[in-house]
């Protein structure tokens, strides 16, 4: 499978599928938050930095800068994702666009962030090219990712699938191997060094996510993301199996009012443009 089909893949994926995202794996994205801005502020204070947040979502990263005085600028290559943010967060301004291709002029911003954004992109070397672009002398690229291996939450699905006998569809939509890169601290980090950032690192951030079971189900179940791709591929017995395997395995996380506390991880890198 070629880039362009793995992009076509992520078009359709979140088509639509703002408000579904806002109320399950939003969630998920939400811890990094916090951490991804100070990353991308170096020293925290974010009053009148100019911040893109690229890949917005929902809007969770947007509101926070907003709320910590940065002047941000949204985009997202969802329109769904457009509406719903620039509704939550009117204080930052939200467009469409889709990377590897940002709409500004070079060294527009203070700082770049994408979060759990780089890993639903065909072409991450370019978009990580792209982020620099826009980023101006001695601003900041700040990003976060989904490690591999996968933590527990996200291991959870495997185990579950297998359980259930679900089979993956035979083309999952895959990054080109030339432009790719490991999905842990060495491989984040050499992907912002290789976009011309210096200085950059990676750290892992661990946590313990906390969600209804019913809103863990529902992102994948509303086929959101690869694990929405293989639930929604499978026959009504199957999923039917597969929800009796996601009650029980999930089983040992869940406290009486349903809500899961389920270990997790993310990376996050950064990275300084030179001056
Ligand atoms: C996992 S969500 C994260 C959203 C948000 N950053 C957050 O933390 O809640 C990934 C987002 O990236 C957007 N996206 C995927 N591919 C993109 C691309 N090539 N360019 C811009 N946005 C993209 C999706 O539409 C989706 O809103």
């Amino acid at each position: 499978m070629t880039t362009v089909s793995f992009d076509e893949f992520e078009r359709s994926m979140w088509s639509g599928r703002a408000e579904i995202f806002s109320d399950s794996v939003a969630t998920l994205c939400a811890h990094t938050a916090p951490d991804l801005l100070d990353a991308a502020a170096g020293d925290g204070d974010l009053s009148g930095l100019r911040l893109l947040d690229v890949g917005a979502g929902s809007g969770t990263v947007a509101r926070l800068a907003d709320a910590r005085g940065a002047r941000v600028t949204g985009v997202d290559a969802e329109p769904s994702m457009v509406e719903l943010a620039a509704k939550r967060v009117p204080g930052a301004e939200f467009r469409q666009a889709i990377l590897p291709v940002l709409p500004f002029p070079d060294a527009t911003f203070d700082a770049t962030v994408a979060n759990f954004v780089i890993n639903h992109v065909g072409d991450p070397v370019a978009a990580a090219a792209e982020m620099r672009r826009v980023t101006r002398p001695g601003g900041r690229v700040a990003v976060t990712i989904w490690p591999h291996p996968k933590p527990v939450a996200q291991r959870l699905w495997d185990e579950i699938f297998d359980a259930a006998g679900a089979v993956r569809p035979a083309d999952m939509p895959r990054v080109d191997p030339a432009v790719d890169f490991a999905r842990d601290q060495a491989g984040l980090a050499g992907l912002l060094s290789g976009a011309g950032l210096i200085e950059a690192s990676a750290v892992e951030v661990c946590w313990t996510l906390r969600i209804h079971a019913d809103q863990w189900w529902a992102g994948p179940a509303a086929g959101i993301g690869l694990t929405g791709l293989i639930l929604t591929s499978q026959d009504e017995a199957t999923v039917t199996r597969i929800r009796r395997e996601f009650t029980q395995r999930t089983a040992p996380y869940r406290g009486p009012d349903g809500v899961l506390a389920v270990p997790t991880a993310a990376v996050l890198a950064r990275g300084t443009v030179p001056s």
